[in-house]
C-alpha cells in the first residue's frame, strides 16, 4: 500500500513556515513547526508565562503544574517507569554531556572502555573523548547499518558503555536497539540510546528497547529548540552526582555544605526553558495526534519513492540500507555535495549537504561529504517532484 496519501497536505497546511512551492528536505537538521506548537510557545510568553517551582503567587504554581504536566507527557511518550526519571536538557547534546561528566566520572575507572559505531553522530563521540576512557569502535555492515555481529564478538567486560545512535542522521538505518541491549548487557555495560533521529520518525519504548538512557532533542520532533530530554532508568539517575551546581538543585547551601535534590531536579540546574518545556508538550500532542506509526509509514513510503528515483541515475551513489527511516544520503559522481545542495536551492528545494556532523563516518563511506534528503509529515510526492527536476538540474549543469 502506497503510504503517501492525500493526509500529509492536510498535515503541510498545519506549518505555515513552508510556503508553497518550498521542498523543505532537511528534517534531520530540524523540523518546521505546527502551528499547534507555535501557539503553545506563543500562549506561553503572551498568557502564562511565569517561573516554576519557586513562585507563590497562582500564575507560577499554574506554570509549574503546567511544566510538570510535560515532563508526564514525556515519560508517556517513550513509556518511561516513572516522570521522575526524566531530566530536561537543552537537547541531544546536552544529555549526552550530562551522563559522559555525571555518570562517566563515578563508573569509567582507568582501563574502561566505551564502544561506540563508525555512524555515530559527533554529539556521540566527542562527549566520551572528553571522559578520557578508550573508545572501540562497531563497523557497519555491507548495507550500513550497526554490526550486531561484530559488536558480540568485540564486546568485552572492560566496556563499561556502549552509546548508539537508535537512528543513523546520515544514512536513517535503524538499530535493532533490543538486540544491542543483549549484547551490552551481557557484560555488565550500559546502553545509550542516541534517540534524536528516532522519536520523530517511530515509536520508541525505552521498557521495550531495555535501555539505560535514551537521549533526544525537542526541535526534531517539531518542537522549540533548546529543549531535549534525558532518560535514565531511576536507580541509575539516583546514584549519579550533580553535574551542573546552582538554584532549583539543591536541597540545602551552606559555605561548608551543600545537599541535592533528587532527580530529576538534582540535574536541572537553574531557570528552566519554561516555554521550550510547554512547547515540547505541544508537540509530542502533535505527532502522537497523527500517530507515530502513521508518520513511519508515511515516510518509509516517501524513502522507497526517492530511493527508487534517485537510483534510476547511473551518475547518483545512494548510501543507507532501502528501509531506511526517513533519510536518504546521496552522492553525485563529478558534483561536490554543496553544489548538488546549492543548485537545488535555486529550484527551492532544501536539503542539508556536508558531513552532518559524523566525520568518521564519512571517512568509513569514502567520502568528503555527502547530500541528504531527509523527511516530515509535510512532505508528500510533490518534494520528491521537486527533488528530482532539481537533480536533473543539476546533470545538465554538471554535463
Ligand atoms: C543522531 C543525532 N544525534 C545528536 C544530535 C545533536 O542534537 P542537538 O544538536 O539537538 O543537541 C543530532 C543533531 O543533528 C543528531 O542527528
Amino acid at each position: 500500500m502506497d503510504a503517501i496519501t492525500t493526509r500529509p497536505l492536510d498535515w503541510l497546511a498545519d506549518f505555515p513556515a513552508i510556503p508553497g512551492g518550498w521542498a523543505y528536505l532537511d528534517s534531520a537538521a530540524t523540523a518546521q513547526k505546527p502551528r499547534q506548537v507555535i501557539d503553545a510557545i506563543t500562549r506561553g510568553y503572551a498568557q502564562d508565562y511565569a517561573t516554576v517551582h519557586r513562585g507563590v503567587y497562582q500564575r507560577s504554581a499554574e506554570m509549574t503544574l503546567a511544566f510538570e504536566a510535560s515532563r508526564q507527557r514525556v515519560a508517556r511518550f517513550i513509556n518511561a517507569p516513572s516522570a521522575n526519571e526524566i531530566v530536561f536538557v537543552r537537547g541531544a547534546t546536552e544529555g549526552i554531556n550530562l551522563v559522559a561528566q555525571s555518570w562517566g566520572r563515578d563508573n569509567l575507572k582507568p582501563g574502561d572502555r566505551i564502544l561506540l559505531s563508525t555512524l555515530e553522530h559527533h554529539s556521540n563521540i566527542v562527549p566520551w573523548q572528553m571522559t578520557g576512557a578508550a573508545i572501540d569502535v562497531v563497523p557497519l555492515t555491507e548495507d550500513h547499518c550497526i554490526d550486531l555481529d561484530a559488536m558480540a564478538a568485540m564486546i568485552r567486560p572492560e566496556h563499561k558503555l556502549v552509546a548508539l545512535g537508535h537512528v543513523s542522521n546520515v544514512l536513517g538505518s535503524v538499530l535493532d536497539a533490543k538486540r544491542a541491549a543483549e549484547i551490552a548487557h551481557s557484560v555488565g555495560a550500559k546502553l545509550l540510546l542516541d534517540g534524536c533521529q528516532a522519536v520523530p520518525r517511530m515509536p520508541v519504548d525505552v521498557q521495550a528497547l531495555d535501555c539505560d538512557f535514551y537521549v533526544f532533542s525537542g526541535h526534531k520532533l517539531y518542537g522549540p529548540t533548546g529543549i531535549g530530554v534525558l532518560w535514565a532508568r531511576s536507580e541509575i539517575l539516583e546514584a549519579m552526582p550533580p553535574w551542573q551546581g546552582g538554584g532549583a538543585m539543591i536541597d540545602k547551601v551552606s559555605f561548608e555544605r551543600t545537599t541535592f535534590l533528587p532527580p530529576p531536579a538534582r540535574f536541572e540546574a537553574g531557570t528552566p526553558h519554561v516555554v521550550g518545556v510547554i512547547g515540547l508538550h505541544a508537540a509530542i500532542d502533535y505527532v502522537e495526534g497523527i500517530g507515530l506509526d502513521a508518520i513511519a509509514a508515511h515516510e518509509a513510503a516517501l524513502v522507497r519513492e526517492a530511493r527508487a528515483a534517485l537510483s534510476s541515475l547511473n551518475s547518483v551513489r545512494l548510501f543507507g540500507p532501502d528501509d531506511s527511516a526517513g533519510i536518504v544520503s546521496f552522492a553525485m559522481e563529478g558534483v561536490h555535495p554543496h553544489d548538488i545542495g546549492t543548485i537545488l536551492d535555486e529550484s527551492r528545494v532544501a536539503v542539508r549537504a556536508g558531513h552532518h556532523c559524523a566525520q568518521p563516518l564519512m571517512a568509513a563511506l569514502g567520502v568528503e561529504a555527502t547530500a541528504r534528503a531527509s523527511f516530515g509529515v509535510y512532505n508528500g510526492k510533490q518534494d520528491i517532484a521537486a527533488l528530482m527536476r532539481g537533480i536533473e538540474r543539476v546533470t545538465r549543469i554538471f554535463g
